[in-house]
């Protein structure tokens, strides 16, 4: 695969150069495919020799590039070298990229390609922390929300699969004034039997009540202030009106991320937090770290001249604590607790300042871990409606997404025999909003538009979806010819050679994706080989082909096939088989 080739002219230069060939790896790249040219297989950067120390930086680089070629022999794997602005160009034998490739994703272990690559092997493995969607009790599941919840889950898969052990978290934002509210609102307005019924939605809208109650009635304002003081306090019945709404909510949301493919080791919350988050002010406070402020609020000094022009506050001058309070003394206890080597935020970027603050202070507490911390933040979206309007809840969206999907399943020619439309058309609809937010780098703001991330032919969920079940289909109407003896010079077509590039580059897409935590190079690449899919569907016909050519196409169909599925799995698609 990828890496016997890369490890082959890695040594090749080790030696010519006399280097480890270790130090060659991050220099050298699978080329990509540009319209089923013809290329190279791999190029390597002289520039970055240079910047390594490993070729003189002085000189001129072209006449260095044509010299390191010339000096490099080819031999029966590297069978071309070729010199080019600063870039060597290597071209291995056709037949064993062939095989090279399509050996291991024939067998069991396929589902290991590109993940054993010595891409990875510098890669630190250990204990990762991911937390992520922590909506809000009461409150609105927001389109931020939805964003956090699938890019944290892309996150945890790809982690995961690179060998790591992740720990998958939700926190939930279920403390703070708003229990003041719907503690006190829900005596007035709440009903058990409602709140049995549909209980995110009963939360939601006594809490929308209660708010606007509070607007001009200051008794309301005062019943919540009480409400929260009793929780504060630990009152049994204040405590237990609280948990019931927290245990109801956690329920509900546990069942709509199972239908999204979702799910956390661990449901924790701000909560759990508020003694501790009491404690990590006292220890500020022994540090010298706090500071009281004119208003009487706790603050945290952060501007880099100590002289205030940039404060944290951590306390009220009621003496309760913040958001930010209980998120020092969440990533203290989960150190504590779970000994991760690092821990990743997902929200939306307008938090990004909170997570600065919050490593800054943490490093000034003199807990070194706190740069092992890492926020992903994400742009916002515009438009996130359904059919009947605004959007309140995560099932809202699921359930449209699915609706819709349905819909254009109805009206297509191929939709005919299938077990469970509904089913398929979930998966398929979930896959369209995940390639729509995935697309693009994370920082940037997009507008939701469903007509557009459901067309099966553009880039969306729908085409990849689309690309994975005919390829089953294709399996499947030729089980029979399946076979382990592949002759590899049946497969050397321009449409086959392109396909088997491509999958060159799967590794280093990886790679690049554990790098900066963007989903998008691997979206862009599962396009792409569902691009390169289409082509040789039309241009490799499996049926009607002669029994050792219909078998070697099958093996290559059968390889992307499953390259495809892989990828699917570690954005949080589910793929599916028929549709
Ligand atoms: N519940 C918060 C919100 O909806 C997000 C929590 C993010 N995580 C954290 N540790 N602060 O905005």
């Amino acid at each position: 695969m990828a890496c016997f080739f890369r490890r082959r002219i890695a040594e090749k230069l080790g030696r010519t150069l006399k280097q480890p060939e270790d130090a060659f790896i991050p220099a050298l790249s699978a080329v990509p495919v540009f319209k089923k040219q013809k290329t190279a297989d791999f190029k390597l950067s002289v520039s970055t020799l240079r910047t390594e120390g490993i070729l003189p930086s002085s000189g001129d680089i072209q006449l260095q590039t044509e010299n390191l070629a010339t000096q490099l022999k080819q031999d029966s794997v590297v069978e071309h070298i070729s010199a080019d602005c600063g870039v060597i160009n290597f071209t291995v034998n056709r037949k064993l990229l062939v095989q090279k490739i399509l050996e291991p994703l024939g067998k069991q272990e396929g589902e290991k390609f590109g993940l054993d690559s010595e891409l990875f092997s510098t890669l630190k493995r250990g204990t990762t922390l991911v937390e992520y969607s922590s909506p809000n009790i009461a409150k609105k599941f927001h389109a931020g929300h939805l964003r956090s919840t699938i890019i944290g889950n892309f996150i945890a898969n790809l982690k995961q699969s690179l060998g790591n052990n992740v720990i998958r978290m939700n926190y939930l934002g279920d403390w703070g004034m708003q229990f003041g509210f719907l503690g006190a609102g829900f005596g007035q307005f709440g009903c058990q039997e409602k709140l049995k019924q549909n209980p995110l939605q009963h939360l939601f809208e006594v809490y929308v009540r209660v708010n606007k109650e509070a607007e001009h009635n200051e008794d309301m304002k005062q019943a919540a202030r009480d409400f929260f003081r009793q929780l504060e306090q630990h009152e049994s019945q204040a405590v237990s009106l609280w948990q019931q709404f927290r245990e109801i909510t956690v329920k509900e949301y546990h069942h709509v991320y199972k239908r999204l493919g979702v799910h956390f080791d661990i449901y924790s919350g701000e909560s759990d937090h508020q003694d501790q988050a009491q404690k990590v002010v006292e220890q500020l406070q022994s540090q010298g770290l706090m500071k009281t402020s004119e208003k009487g609020t706790g603050v945290v000094d952060l501007s880099p001249d100590g002289d205030m022009s940039s404060v944290c506050t951590v306390l009220r001058s009621d003496g309760t604590t913040l958001y930010i309070t209980r998120d020092l003394a969440a990533a203290i206890d989960r150190k504590h607790k779970y000994h991760f080597d690092e821990m990743i935020y997902v929200t939306d970027k307008s938090q990004a300042n909170h997570f600065h603050q919050l490593f800054q202070i943490l490093l000034a507490m003199g807990h070194s871990w706190a740069d092992r911390c890492r926020h992903v933040p994400f742009g916002l979206v515009q438009g996130m409606k359904t059919r009947t309007g605004e959007v309140v809840f995560l099932e809202d969206v699921l359930d449209e997404a699915r609706a819709r999907m349905l819909d254009n399943m109805s009206q297509s020619k191929t939709t005919k025999e299938m077990d469970d439309p509904e089913g398929t058309a979930e998966k398929v609809g979930i896959s369209a909003l995940i390639v729509q937010d995935f697309k693009g780098p994370l920082h940037t703001d997009y507008k939701f538009d469903w007509d557009r991330m459901l067309q099966a032919q553009g880039d969306t969920g729908v085409f990849l979806q689309y690309t994975h079940a005919r390829l089953c289909s294709l399996k499947r109407r030729n089980e029979g010819i399946e076979s382990s003896t592949l002759d590899p010079s049946l497969l050397l077509e321009q449409t086959s050679i392109s396909i088997l590039q491509h999958l060159l580059r799967y590794d280093e897409v990886l790679y690049q994706s554990a790098q900066d935590l963007q989903p998008k190079h691997l979206v862009n690449f599962l396009l792409k080989l569902c691009h390169l899919v289409a082509s040789a569907h039309r241009e490799l016909p499996v049926k009607g082909s002669r029994q050792d050519l219909a078998k070697a196409r099958l093996q290559l169909f059968s390889s992307a096939c499953s390259v495809l599925a892989n990828g699917m799995r570690i954005l949080g698609i589910t793929p599916v088989d028929k549709m």
